[in-house]
């Protein structure tokens, strides 16, 4: 059998390993989700409900040693840490109550000219079999519960794959829903490399269904090789945030800088550039750099940090690739732009142009670009020529010019005198353009993974 180590991005301590599992291995689990579905569909939705509360009950009670874990394998401080099994574990609940919610409807014929009242249609909603879900490594147990939960609570088995960074904390996830309740099969965890056992698993013929969140580069991989499956993506972003002339600019920035640079801004939600009308692009500026200088900057093993180090060498070059591409291309440095290994120092740039690589690519890392603009027009016109279309954050004393913006942005969601967040969770979150495919949410994330089904009657025989 062959294993993947997993080791802390923080300290580099080996923190445990991972099957790297076979084609023969992955049939396997598959197989299980396939014959567990039969009969979990069939179990009443109440108690399918009452394994989620349990399930729920069972994250709180571990919350610490999950919290110690997330830290550690994701780098993540620990109150980010703490914030995301707890979120995780209302998440849950909240998916139990809203599935308990959901009711079909019935039509009668006689809406519809030339047809009887007879003829009545009930409506109801059915599981759509088997889901795959594929999570990322920056929330690895709250966007791996976030699609698990509504899958399941609606009478769907789940294959579950973590990326292989979160892979541990997938792991007892899965764990703490198994000892909820769930019978054998009715989820699943496959572990390896995506780029190994992906093609095989995403086109497995027993998948009925993928919801994946990843980067739009495996997104887009994905969705060129699935055929005739429904796929449910959250990808990539580069939210802009937009400041008009009459904002209330102390209160911008600070929401800004806190939306940018949260866990060194590895969030797909991440205010990824600003947008500033240029009469007051230098107040802006200045309340920016005060706010960044009060973020604390560290390894979480030692001090509760907001800008800890990246994920990996890897994500840490390849922001450093953009910070170096952006100074050499003219960009002004405001505050930032220095380096130890992985832990990059919170980074501002002004004077951005849309020939900089900044301007346009996700960094998933600590810098932010600002492009000043002349008019609102110019800003919704940079903001809609990114090829994203995640979130956007309109900054503005006027709700009348803020609506007209956010008319105006092609976007999944516009937060108005807010930075961009997912939160809260049963609110619809979506990507347009290259952000994604479906809508989540946990309504939306339920009736996504069921469909349809109509059961026609007809009483005049
Ligand atoms: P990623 O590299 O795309 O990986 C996401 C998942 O896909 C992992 O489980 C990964 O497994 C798997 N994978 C990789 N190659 C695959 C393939 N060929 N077929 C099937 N699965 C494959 O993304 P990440 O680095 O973990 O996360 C960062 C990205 O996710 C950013 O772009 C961010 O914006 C986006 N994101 C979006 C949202 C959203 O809701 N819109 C939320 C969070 C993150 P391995 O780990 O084994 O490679
Ligand atoms: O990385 C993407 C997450 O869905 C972001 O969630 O806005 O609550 O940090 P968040």
């Amino acid at each position: 059998m062959q294993e993947i180590k997993i080791f802390s991005p923080l300290d580099n301590s080996l923190l445990g390993s991972i099957k790297s599992m076979s084609k023969e291995e992955v049939d396997k689990e598959v197989g299980k989700a396939k014959e567990a579905f039969y009969s979990w569909k069939e179990m009443p939705l109440s108690q399918r409900a009452d394994i989620m509360y349990k399930a729920a009950d069972l994250l709180v009670a571990n919350t610490k040693k999950l919290a110690d874990l997330l830290m550690m394998e994701v780098g993540k401080d620990q109150k980010s840490a703490t914030s995301e099994v707890t979120r995780t574990a209302d998440f849950i609940r909240f998916t139990a109550d809203t599935a308990k919610s959901i009711h079909g409807e019935s039509i009668q014929g006689d809406t519809f000219s030339g047809f009887s009242k007879e003829k009545i249609a009930m409506v109801t909603r059915e599981p759509v079999g088997v889901v795959l879900a594929i999570s990322p490594f920056n929330y690895p147990i709250n966007l791996a519960a976030s699609k698990i939960a509504p899958a399941l609570v609606s009478g769907n088995t789940v294959v579950f794959k973590p990326a292989t960074t979160g892979s541990l904390c997938g792991i007892e996830l899965a764990k703490l829903f198994m000892e909820a309740g769930l019978p054998e099969g009715a989820l699943t965890v496959v572990t390896g490399k995506g780029s190994e056992i992906g093609d095989y698993i995403v086109t497995h013929q027993d998948i009925n269904f993928i919801n994946f969140t990843g980067s739009t580069e495996v997104g887009l991989d994905i969705s060129g090789k699935v055929h005739m499956v429904p796929l449910l993506m959250e990808l990539g972003g580069k939210d802009a945030a937009i400041v008009l002339k009459d904002a209330d600019l102390e209160f911008a920035a600070k929401n800004i800088v806190a939306g940018a640079f949260s866990y060194s801004g590895q969030r797909c939600t991440a205010v990824k550039r600003i947008l500033v009308l240029e009469d007051v692009a230098d107040k802006l500026i200045h309340y920016l750099k005060i706010e960044i200088e009060k973020l604390k900057v560290g390894n979480p093993l030692n001090v509760q940090a907001d800008v800890v180090p990246l994920i990996s060498e890897k994500a840490a070059d390849f922001v450093w690739e953009l910070i170096e591409d952006a100074k050499q291309k003219g960009a002004k440095l405001v505050i930032g732009g220095t380096r130890e290994g992985t832990l990059l120092y919170p980074t501002l740039f002004d004077e951005v142009t849309e020939d900089m690589r900044i301007a346009w690519e996700e960094p998933f890392g600590p810098v932010l670009p600002i492009l000043r603009v002349k008019t609102v027009d110019e800003a919704v016109k940079l903001a809609n020529k990114s090829e994203y279309g995640l979130q956007s954050s309109v900054f503005t004393e006027n709700l009348t010019d803020a609506f007209h913006v956010a008319g105006k942005l092609e976007v999944g969601t516009v937060h108005i005198n807010n930075k961009t967040e997912r939160g809260p969770d049963h609110f619809p979150f979506l990507g347009v353009k290259k952000s994604g495919i479906g809508t989540q949410g946990i309504r939306y994330s339920i009736e996504a993974m069921t469909r349809v089904k109509a059961t026609v009657i007809n009483l005049n025989r």
